[in-house]
Order: C-alpha cells, then sequence, then structure tokens
C-alpha cells in the first residue's frame, strides 16, 4: 500500500514544482511569521488547478482564507478565466485578511478576489439569502464547523459545481503520526468529521469520495 508522506515527496521533488513565484512569496512570508502551517500541502495546488479546469469553474467561494495561500491559487484560475471569474474568501480573523490581502495585492491577481471578515455560518446565511451561488467551494475552517456548514455549501452549489473539504482525514493523519489508531474514536472533531462523511455520503443530490491527500481532502459534486 502506498504510503501517503512517499506520495507526498515523490510530488514535490520528482515533479515540476507546482508552486510559482508568487505562491512561493505567500508560503515564505507565511513561515516568516512562525505561524502553524496551516495552508493546503504544495502537492494539493495541482489537485485544485485541475478540478478548477475540469469544471471550467468562473465562481469560486472559499471557507477559511488564513494568510491568502490557496486563495492565490483561485485568483490565479480566476483571472485566467475569460471573461474574468470571481473569487469569494471569507476568514473570521480580520488581522489574517489584513495579511491576505497585502500578499495578494502584490500579486496582481487582487481585482478578482471579494475578502470578507466574519464567522463563515453567518456569511453563507447572507450569500443565500442574496441567491449567490458557486461553481466551486472550498471548505477550509474549523473542522468541528464542518457539520455546520455542509448543508450551507451543497445550499450555495451551482448544479454540477465541486465541493472540496480539506483535512477530513486529519484525526487518521494525526494517530498515524502519533502512533495512535484513533479509528475507533468518536469525540470531539473526531465526531464531528465523522458526522461531515455521513452527511456527504447520505445527501442525495450529491456524489462525493475521498482524495487521500495531504490530511484528506472529500470531493464532491452537486448532481
Ligand atoms: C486551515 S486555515 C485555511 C487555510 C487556507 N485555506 C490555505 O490553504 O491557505 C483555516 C482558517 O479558517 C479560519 N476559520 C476557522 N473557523 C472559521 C469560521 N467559523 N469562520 C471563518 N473563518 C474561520 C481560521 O481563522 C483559519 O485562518
Amino acid at each position: 500500500m502506498l504510503s501517503e508522506e512517499i506520495v507526498r515527496q515523490f510530488i514535490e521533488t520528482q515533479l515540476p514544482d507546482s508552486e510559482n513565484v508568487a505562491l512561493r512569496n505567500v508560503r515564505e512570508h507565511i513561515e516568516k511569521l512562525k505561524i502553524d502551517h496551516e495552508e493546503i500541502f504544495r502537492s494539493q495546488i495541482d489537485i485544485i488547478r485541475t478540478l478548477l479546469a475540469i469544471r471550467q469553474a468562473d465562481s469560486i467561494l472559499e471557507l477559511g482564507t488564513f494568510l491568502g495561500y490557496s486563495t492565490l491559487v483561485f485568483a490565479e484560475h480566476a483571472t485566467g478565466r475569460s471573461p474574468k471569474g470571481r473569487v469569494v474568501t471569507i476568514e473570521k480573523e480580520l488581522w489574517r485578511t489584513n495579511e491576505a490581502k497585502k500578499l495578494i495585492d502584490a500579486t496582481g491577481f487582487e481585482d478578482v478576489v471579494e475578502f470578507k471578515v466574519g464567522d463563515a455560518a453567518e456569511e453563507c446565511k447572507a450569500l443565500i439569502a442574496n441567491h449567490t451561488s458557486f461553481d466551486f467551494i472550498f471548505l477550509d475552517t474549523f473542522e468541528g464547523t464542518y457539520p455546520e456548514m455542509f448543508p450551507f455549501c451543497l445550499e450555495l452549489l451551482n448544479v454540477s459545481g465541486i465541493l472540496l473539504i480539506d483535512n477530513v482525514l486529519m484525526p487518521i493523519a494525526r494517530g498515524w503520526e502519533n502512533g495512535e489508531n484513533i479509528i475507533e474514536r468518536s469525540d470531539g472533531v473526531f465526531a464531528a468529521l465523522r458526522r461531515t462523511l455521513q452527511l456527504a455520503t447520505a445527501a442525495a443530490n450529491f456524489r462525493t469520495c475521498i482524495i487521500p491527500s495531504g490530511s484528506g481532502l472529500l470531493l464532491g459534486v452537486k448532481l
């Protein structure tokens, strides 16, 4: 069986670097701030780019901006659409949005991005009330919020729209790192992730699978 760590190392060392100069600058800035790594893995950049290209996404919603690393992947894609697409990204911490804005302003892709500061659930309710919808949604907030967020994402997604949820295998990844078998655990975040997987697999108008990349990506399409 393949080890995810070996696959990640192979992708990051043997294949052409998915990270361009703009993305590298953002990552290096994050490293300088000495915040725990929260951004997507480099090996996930091309998964996202490929999904965006398959869907030909013109409208993208990101829940969980952090410092704008994944936002930049979305902004590059949206800028390449004709006419240009749009990216809405939501983050609850103002300082993170301010940093992300500063970093993305320096890339030339800023005109397609709308930054919103607030709780993702509340912002989603407002978007639904405004009848806004998206071709692609990336859910990457705190894993404990996923069960509450999943129905909002489904509602905000256009038919044939793609939902990608990060870190759905986080407990397994953590357990693997710590040598602990956590498959049977159902407390705290474990329960929230189990519930998210149940919701996603039970949703009538949704086809889904898990990509075992990074800490696990749930990929789904609205039927
Ligand atoms: C894993 S990071 C996002 C990483 C980013 N998508 C990337 O790949 O570069 C999660 C972010 O979601 C934010 N967040 C967590 N819960 C939230 C909520 N309920 N509403 C809005 N943002 C939230 C956190 O402050 C954090 O910056």
